[in-house]
């Protein structure tokens, strides 16, 4: 079974509905509701459960953890895909700001790493995969918080892939570019599309979808022989 954080919406639902599609049953940690992802795997008659999760509370990620535990005994894939992405200049930004990018986009993988990285160890087989996103790579402005928030992502995924190699667990990221996703129609983001399109090998903006081969590969059995790696998937903007 998968547990994918912030599947209620954008990519994270995509991803529920492509992995209940390989097989798997799914847990949605999400701090909204997910009553349209729940639908969409129970049509592929997939098990789900989901419970209103803050991925950066220690407390609220345990109290899920021992849901998903008690429902499904074990988790074979984890993937860290919540994630936030206000855009803000560094000289205007607030320290809680920053604390907030840095507590959501990363230190819920350690809570959630923490949670299920034993149940895979011991029974020697795992996946954790984590978003990232290629503003590490490109460097973008307005996002200091959120581009060390990702290449933590890069440098957790790294050093974790060195540990577990040899229980059988691999663990790799997922580097987006930029995504049309509510969120991100919906906020600055939707202006730098075309121009963005435009600066990738393939020429249209990114959308969900275009992300769900090279999560279902890495949560794969042929994926077994490939750890601590980053997998860019922008269309061709970046060269990682
Ligand atoms: N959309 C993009 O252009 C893009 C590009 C690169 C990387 N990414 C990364 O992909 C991931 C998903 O992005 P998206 O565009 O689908 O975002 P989204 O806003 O559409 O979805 C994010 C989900 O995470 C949930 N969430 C946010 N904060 C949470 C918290 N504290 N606890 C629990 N759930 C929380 C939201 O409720 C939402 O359902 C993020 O990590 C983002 O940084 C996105």
């Amino acid at each position: 079974m998968a547990v994918i954080t912030g599947g209620a919406s954008g990519i994270g639902q995509a991803f529920a509905q492509r992995l209940a599609q390989d097989g798997f049953d799914i847990a949605i940690a999400d701090l909204n509701p997910a009553s349209e992802t729940e639908e969409l795997v129970e049509k592929e008659q997939q098990q789900v459960l989901s419970r209103p999760c803050d991925v950066s509370s220690p407390e609220s990620v345990q109290t899920f953890a021992e849901a998903v535990l008690a429902r499904f005994g074990k988790v074979d894939v984890l993937v860290n895909n919540a994630g936030i992405y206000p855009a803000t200049s560094f000289l205007e930004m607030e320290w809680e700001e920053w604390q907030r990018v840095l507590n959501i986009n990363l230190n819920s993988i350690f809570h959630f790493t923490k949670a299920f990285l034993p149940g895979m160890v011991a029974s020697g087989w795992g996946r954790v995969i984590s978003v990232s996103s290629t503003t590490f790579h490109s460097g973008l402005g307005l996002n200091t918080h959120y581009t060390a928030s990702k290449g933590g992502v890069i440098g957790f995924s790294r050093s974790l892939a060195a540990e577990v190699g040899v229980n059988g667990v691999t663990v790799n990221t997922i580097a987006p570019g930029l995504v049309r996703t509510a969120t991100t129609a919906g906020g600055p983001q939707s202006e730098w599309f075309d121009a963005l399109a435009q600066q990738q090998a393939i020429k249209r903006t990114q959308e969900p979808s275009d992300l769900l081969g090279a999560l279902s590969f890495l949560a794969s059995d042929g994926a077994a022989f490939m750890t601590g790696q980053t997998l860019v998937v922008d269309g061709g903007w970046v060269r990682s």
